[in-house]
């Protein structure tokens, strides 16, 4: 479309995971294209201001009142307040009438109605079964050499800590002939690698909106690998029931595959497991973890854990410890079990676990992750590897990311930028590498 008069500002600013990310760039190309706006990163020039709310823990939840009533101080005389996201999807209305300067709130699984809702003061939008599966988004250019695709929305899971099935609907796959070409597209404008996103990811295929019939995750890591130019896909969140063996062969065989998985654990205990409808057991997880670990040697392997679920004993920890020390995770996101609304853990409020201990079992993990963090990033320096260089920085030190996603630093020029280059490992921090071109 092309626009005559002078385009208008959006601020935004995201909380929440790499899908809220990706959604927030959805909703900026939206209105760029069907309504003319540019990002700012000045709120007090913004005729527009959305905050792109995430509810997965309550912290952010708290938060989010605070902040719009800043916003609402800071703004220009007649700018508007869009709340959008996972917590516009569970507090819907109640956010209006507790801040009734907000113009209005956009669910996370309503986000393609962006362009319609701006011009509607109080309007509310969060239809939890709305299908957006086959919505053609306009696309953002977040980065040069990276881009994100969503391959499916929603999460059919049960994870009974979890609200993101309350906030994000039932899970539906996108077409993987949409999927394709979009990548496609983005390679030709010169993106090098793609993160295929989804609460579920590798549940893939289960489910189309048109009916179509089943697929599996495997086969459309197959076929994305087959697009010309696309030197890289990477992929989460991951379910670590589905790492199936065809899943697991695919992984380590196929070079086009970054060599980093995220296996959220979220406890080593089987019975918590078991109260958490993880639907698979410790030994399940280890025996994934490890055959993973044998079959791809440099792989990395990430994890999501939550401590001090309700009931957790200390055996049960024990058990989630046992699980870091024989894994040993490359990183670790840890959170503290934070009750949330339309959950089924809330039926076991007598069983939370005071905070103290929590906040000690907090520690333990973190502790013992930094000792396998330097051990593990120690054992890369003197090995030679390659390298997509993505950013270069003043003082002439260029960086990228390694097969297996660990950043690395090298001397060098923008010559490098966008390329796969070997790369010597000379010197390794806790979370970072240095190297030399080779
Ligand atoms: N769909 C993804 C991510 C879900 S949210 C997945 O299943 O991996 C990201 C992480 O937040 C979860 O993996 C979990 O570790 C954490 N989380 C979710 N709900 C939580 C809660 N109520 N309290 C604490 N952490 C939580
Ligand atoms: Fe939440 Fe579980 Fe779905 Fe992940 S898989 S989004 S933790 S319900
Ligand atoms: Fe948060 Fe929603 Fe993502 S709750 S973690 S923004 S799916």
């Amino acid at each position: 479309m092309q626009h005559t008069n002078e385009s208008k500002k959006l601020f935004i600013e995201t909380l929440g995971c790499q899908m809220n990310d990706n959604d927030s760039a959805h909703i900026v190309a939206e209105l760029n294209k069907h309504k003319n706006y540019t990002t700012t990163q000045n709120i007090e020039e913004a005729d527009l201001i959305i905050i792109n709310t995430c509810s997965v823990r309550e912290k952010p939840v708290q938060k989010l009142f605070s902040e719009i009533g800043q916003f609402n101080v800071k703004k220009k005389e007649g700018a508007k307040i869009g709340v959008c996201g996972c917590t516009a999807s569970h507090l819907g209305k109640d956010i209006i009438k507790r801040a009734p300067y907000v113009d209005f709130v956009l669910g996370a699984r309503n986000i393609s109605k962006i362009s319609t809702i701006v011009e509607q003061k109080g309007a509310v939008e969060i239809d939890i079964n709305n299908d957006d599966s086959n919505y053609d988004f306009a696309r953002a250019e977040t980065s040069m050499y990276k881009t994100s695709v969503n391959i499916s929305i929603g999460c059919d899971k049960e994870c009974t800590y979890c609200i993101v099935p309350a906030t994000r609907g039932d899970e539906i796959s996108i077409p993987p002939e949409m999927i394709i070409e979009q990548i496609t597209k983005d390679v030709k404008r010169g993106a090098v690698e793609v993160m295929l996103l989804g609460q579920n990811v590798n549940s893939y295929g289960r489910r189309f909106s048109d009916g179509r019939s089943k697929t599996t995750f495997t086969q459309l890591l197959h076929d994305i690998s087959k697009i010309q130019g696309l030197e890289r896909i990477r992929f989460t969140s991951p379910h670590p029931l589905h790492m199936d063996d065809a899943f697991i062969e695919e992984f380590a065989q196929n070079p086009k595959i970054s060599k980093c998985i995220h296996m959220p654990l979220q406890s080593g205990s089987t019975s918590v497991l078991k109260a958490m409808k993880r639907g698979y057991t410790k030994e399940w997880f280890l025996n994934r973890a490890l055959k993973i670990r044998k079959m791809v040697p440099d792989v990395r392997i990430t994890t999501d854990i939550i401590v001090a679920f309700p009931g957790e004993t200390q055996e049960d920890f024990n058990d989630t410890i046992d699980v870091i020390n024989q894994v040993k995770f490359d990183q670790i996101f840890n959170f503290k079990y934070s009750p949330r609304p339309n959950t089924a853990a809330l039926e076991l409020k007598e069983l939370e676990i005071p905070d103290e201990t929590g906040s000690k079992r907090l520690i333990e993990v973190i502790e013992l992750h930094k000792l396998h963090q330097s051990e593990l990033m120690r054992s890369n320096v003197g090995k030679t590897m390659k390298v997509l260089f993505e950013n270069l920085k003043p003082n002439g030190e260029v960086s990228g990311f390694t097969d297996n996603y660990c950043q690395v630093f090298v001397k060098g020029s923008d010559e490098l930028l966008g390329k796969i280059v070997e790369v010597k490992i000379t010197d390794a921090t806790r979370t970072t590498l240095k190297g030399e071109v080779v």
